[in-house]
């Protein structure tokens, strides 16, 4: 008998990596995208590979994981590239955190604490330090933290370059076709399309993002909880003289420069469903953010905008494991999907291999958002 397909559901920067990952493994994988595979919201990301300046001081789990993925983005960016034939734009120049105020300098210190606590790699900067690690930053800021482990990507890169390595290794795309529903079966689970095509495969995996939600089939118990949390971002060309090096992040926004000349200014985090519009509200609010750290982008041409949605779970954290016989689910990256990318595609593809939950895994169950109470054996 021919191995059955692994489907997935969902062609972002989680469902190509997964399916680049099985089929190198010498899996043949199907991905369904309901538009053009890497364009959602992986697409328009920033790259950010940011598990030190974004480490929330309440979510220890999703650090760790955070912190394996980015031990493993090294190699992982080398594999894609040779597979590819393109580069990922990896940078390490690392990311400076600033503070404009002395409010914000007072979080930043609370912040560094407990980074330093945690044991990273941070450094405690005055603003004329930062001037001179970073001369593009505004003059007169009240305090900065180095963060050397934190790196970037180019997403697009990232995205474009796992397409090919997928086709090229054998993995089929479906593009423009959203499914409507996965059908759990232990022997041969199914996607169903939104046309009405049933296919079954060998295991179905939902990757779908911020969509997750929508795709029938699962029980409430494990369907996995996930809304959109709308970001808008603001692309700029850099202009000479100014060369921005590191990512830079604020109070209000960030700036991270790219290779090819864009530095990516984000972003907002709003809660308004699966809305996309770009406002004057969320621009100004990110741009005067971006401008009072980083002046210098005052004369550089705006070349886009545009408005994404983040796939956040009820706790922020991502949803990754068997949800029912034959399904499993990666999706509610939320901010980190980028970051996640190379933790996600390995983990999951162990699980779907060897039926095996890893320990890096165990935590993000699909059924811990369940209220119901299995029965103790006792009683
Ligand atoms: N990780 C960056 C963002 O979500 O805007």
């Amino acid at each position: 008998m021919t191995d059955p397909s692994i489907l997935i559901v969902g062609g972002g920067a989680v469902g190509l990596g997964i399916g680049w990952e099985l089929v190198r493994q010498g899996r043949p994988v199907t991905i369904f995208d309901r538009g053009l595979a890497g364009r959602g919201a992986s697409w328009l990301a920033a790259g950010m590979l940011a598990a030190d300046a974004e480490l929330q001081f309440e979510e220890p789990e999703l650090y760790r994981l955070s912190r394996e993925s980015m031990r493993r983005w090294p190699d992982f960016a080398r594999a894609l590239e040779a597979a590819a034939g393109d580069t990922v734009d990896y940078r390490d120049e690392g990311t400076l955190l600033v503070a404009d105020d002395p409010d914000s300098a007072a979080a930043l210190r609370r912040r560094y604490t407990f980074q330093k606590e945690q044991g990273l790699a941070v450094e405690w900067l005055t603003g004329a330090e930062a001037l001179e690690r970073e001369p593009f930053l505004a003059p007169r800021l009240a305090a900065a933290v180095f963060a050397p482990d934190d790196h970037q990507v180019d997403n697009r890169r990232v995205l474009e370059a796992c397409k090919r390595a997928f086709v090229r290794a054998g993995g089929v795309l479906r593009e423009h076709t959203p499914v409507q529903a996965v059908v759990p079966d232990a022997a041969a689970p199914a996607v169903v399309t939104e046309a009405g095509e049933r296919i079954e495969g060998g295991t179905v995996i939902l990757a779908a993002g911020a969509w997750s939600r929508q795709v029938e089939g699962l029980e409430p118990d494990v369907r996995p909880p996930v809304r959109p949390v709308k970001g808008q971002m603001i692309e700029l060309r850099v202009e000479r003289p100014f060369a921005l090096r590191h990512v830079v992040r604020g109070p209000q926004a960030y700036l991270a420069p790219k290779s090819d000349g864009r530095v990516l200014v984000g972003a907002t985090s709003e809660e308004m469903g699966f809305d996309t519009r770009v406002t004057a509200g969320g621009l100004y609010t990110i741009l005067e953010g971006a401008w009072e750290i980083v002046p210098g982008i005052y004369d550089l041409p705006v070349t886009d905008t545009w408005a994404g949605l983040r796939p956040a779970s009820r706790d922020h954290a991502p949803i990754l494991g068997m949800a029912a016989p034959g399904v499993v689910v990666a999706t509610g990256h939320y901010r980190h999907g980028i970051l996640l990318m190379p933790v996600t595609a390995q983990e999951v593809a162990r699980l779907v291999l060897t039926g095996e939950t890893s320990p890096w895994l165990q935590p993000f169950s699909p059924r811990r958002f369940s209220t119901h109470t299995p029965a103790s054996p006792l009683s």
